[in-house]
Formats: structure tokens, C-alpha cells, sequence
């Protein structure tokens, strides 16, 4: 397909690939993003695998005069993935109204100056998130939205509801795409996650703890009721839910959305727990490294996994790589930063 997309969170994580998969897919794209949480040098990095530039618009989506400004200049833009936003749960519940208007400033800006244009095709990016420790596994999306955990999760669910009430009135399609754990790099070694201090989720710790830039690994908790008594996630590879934007995107262009705004689990369908995690990225890197039990982390939910039955459906999307080939890329790319493919302040230890 054809056609120009807007990014907003291109530089991000989930973002650059995605980015990378539009570009394959024939798309012009144009990423917004503030660089809040990013590296302007992604830029050249997409560049590299995809061979194509993507436009960037260093812009933060709280200036609704930027953000006007932007759709003035590209015009007739088909459709906008959403990424950019805050997403550390534990400094959510620190500073709980810079994540509110941050997030939803930045939604509810970027949709006014879309529900402006002919085309308001949107997917937004929510999370499992929104369903807490789900009554009944797998996960789909009927489940009830439980009471966020923390002000991000009610950001997604706040959202949600923005979009969803919002398409029902208005010329507005769109869908939002509820992940389970993102990880894994791009097979390049070229684009990763790029945490920012300690990181906070599962992989990127184990892969700076493998490398020497950590000591040890904590795993949060061995009395859950689960086989081993640690916590059961679906981890999913970043550039399979890269592919699932796209034909999210692709869903709403040609007009095949069942509903105004539709609503997809995006995992494997398949639960792993923390020391499960742990031997598949002792085997894919063959690096064994020190980790240690301690109590339960606050907030986290004992276990959940997606059903994906809709998505694999309704999308025609299923994700294809397997943990193995999650933690070989995120290994790969932690040695690759390790190596300055960013420059040399990425590899410096920050314990
Ligand atoms: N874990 C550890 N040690 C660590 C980090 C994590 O044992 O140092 C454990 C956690 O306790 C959990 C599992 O590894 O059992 C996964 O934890 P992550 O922090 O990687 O991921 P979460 O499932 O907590 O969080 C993810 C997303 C959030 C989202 C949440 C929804 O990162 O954005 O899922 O449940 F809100």
C-alpha cells in the first residue's frame, strides 16, 4: 500500500520498528516525537535497514500549534499509529498528573487536529494492561477492564474510552492494540530498547546484568501460584507486533473495520514465567549470569497471557518468533550498544 502514515513516537521502542515495517509495506512515514524518551540517531538507523528516510518532526504533541502546524505541511495523511507517550508504571504513580497530561494532552490534541482532515484513521497503543489480574486465562477482549493499578494504566483505559466514544460520533475509524510484554530487537542489531538509567522491565535487566553493566538480577517474588512461583507473562517480539500495526492500518484503509473503534490482544498466546525467561536467554546467548529471589514487586499481577484468538482472525496476523529468538535479538542488541552503535554514552555503567 501507499500512502503517508504519521508516527507520533517514531524514534521509540515499538515506534522504530514499526516504522521499518511501514517502509516495507510501500508507506511514506513521517515521525513525530519529542525525543523525551528517544535518540534522534534512530533516524539514520531505520534509514540503514530500510533504505528509505523517514521524515522527523521534533515536536511534542502538547503544542497543539506544532502539531497543527505539521498536518498543514504533509497534508493528506491516511493514518496515524499513536505511540508517543509516558510508560514507566512505578514513576506513574509517583507523579501522577504529569502522566495525565501528558497523555492525554497529547491524544486528545493529536485527535482534534485529525478529526480536521477527511481521513481520521487512528491505531492507538494500549496494553493488557487494562484487564489487571484477568478471572479467566487466556485473556480476550471481553474480559472486564479492571481498576487501573496505576495512573499509566488508567491512561490507557481513559484513552480507550476517548477513542472509542469519539469514532462513534465522528468521521474517526480506529483501533487500539492491547499488548502483553514487548521484547526482543529488530534481526538487524540495529534498533532495540533503549531504557534510560535501571530499567524497570524484565529483559533489558537481564541483558545489562549479562553484559557487567548490573550485578544481579532480582526476581520479584517465588510464592505466586504458578508452576515454579514466579510471575507468568507473554512476552512477544517487538517486530511482530511491529507487523501487527501495519495490518491494523491496512484494516481501517480498506474500510474492513467491523466497528468504529475495534479492539485486538497482541501476544503469542503462550505464558512464560520469570525463571523460564531466564533459561531462554541462558540458552540463546549461552551468557549465565547472577540473579537472586526477593519479595513481590507492588502492582504486578501473578499471571496473564493473551487469547489471540481475534486477532489471528479478524487481522490475519499471528505472532511468529518464539522467546529463544526474543532474547537472541535483545542479547544481540545489548552487545551492539555495548559496542557504541549509538555512540559511546550508552555503554558507560550507570549502577
Ligand atoms: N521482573 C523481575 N525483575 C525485574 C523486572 C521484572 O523479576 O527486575 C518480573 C516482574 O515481577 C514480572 C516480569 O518480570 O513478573 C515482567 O516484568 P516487566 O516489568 O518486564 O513487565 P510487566 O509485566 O510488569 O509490565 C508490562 C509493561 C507495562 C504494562 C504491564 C501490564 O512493561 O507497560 O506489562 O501488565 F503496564
Amino acid at each position: 500500500m501507499s500512502g503517508k502514515v504519521l508516527v507520533t513516537g517514531g524514534t521509540g521502542y515499538i515506534g522504530s520498528h514499526t516504522v521499518v515495517e511501514l517502509q516495507k509495506s510501500g508507506f511514506e512515514t513521517i515521525i513525530i516525537d519529542n525525543l523525551s524518551n528517544s535518540d534522534i540517531r534512530v533516524v539514520d538507523l531505520i534509514t540503514r535497514i530500510s533504505g528509505k528516510r523517514p521524515a522527523f518532526e521534533m515536536a511534542d504533541l502538547c503544542d497543539i500549534e506544532a502539531v497543527k502546524r505539521i498536518f498543514d505541511t504533509y497534508g493528506d495523511i491516511e493514518g496515524v499509529i499513536h505511540f508517543a507517550a509516558f510508560k514507566a508504571v512505578g514513576e506513574s504513580v509517583e507523579q501522577p498528573f504529569r502522566y495525565y497530561q501528558n497523555n492525554l494532552t497529547g491524544l486528545i490534541n493529536l485527535m482534534q487536529c485529525m478529526l480536521e482532515q477527511s481521513k481520521a484513521n487512528m491505531v492507538f497503543s494500549s496494553s493488557c494492561t487494562v484487564y489487571g489480574q484477568p478471572d479467566q486465562l487466556p485473556v480476550t477482549e471481553k474480559a472486564t477492564v479492571k481498576k487501573a493499578e496505576s495512573p499509566y494504566g488508567n491512561t490507557k483505559q481513559i484513552s480507550e474510552e476517548i477513542i472509542g466514544d469519539t469514532a462513534g460520533k465522528s468521521h474517526m475509524r480506529a483501533i487500539s492494540l492491547r499488548y502483553f510484554n514487548p521484547i526482543g530487537a529488530h534481526e538487524s542489531g540495529l534498533l532495540g530498547e533503549l531504557p534510560t538509567g535501571v530499567p524497570d522491565n524484565l529483559v533489558p535487566y537481564i541483558t545489562q546484568t549479562a553484559i557487567g553493566k548490573r550485578a544481579k538480577l532480582t526476581v520479584f517474588g517465588n510464592d505466586y501460584n504458578t508452576p515454579d512461583g514466579t510471575c507468568i507473562r507473554d512476552y512477544i517480539h517487538v517486530s511482530d507486533l511491529a507487523a501487527a500495526h501495519v495490518v491494523a492500518l491496512q484494516r481501517l484503509l480498506e474500510g474492513e473495520n467491523e466497528k468504529k473503534h475495534e479492539i485486538f490482544n497482541l501476544g503469542t498466546g503462550k505464558g512464560y514465567s520469570v525463571l523460564e525467561a531466564i533459561r531462554a536467554f541462558e540458552k540463546a546467548s549461552g551468557v549465565v549470569f547472577n540473579w537472586e529471589f526477593s519479595g513481590r514487586r507492588p502492582g504486578d499481577v501473578e499471571k496473564v497471557w493473551a487469547d489471540t484468538t481475534l486477532a489471528n482472525l479478524k487481522l490475519g496476523w499471528k505472532a511468529q518468533k518464539g522467546l529463544e529468538e526474543m532474547m537472541s535479538t535483545a542479547w544481540q542488541w545489548e552487545k551492539n550498544m555495548d559496542a557504541g552503535i549509538l555512540g559511546n554514552e550508552n555503554n558507560k555503567p550507570d549502577m
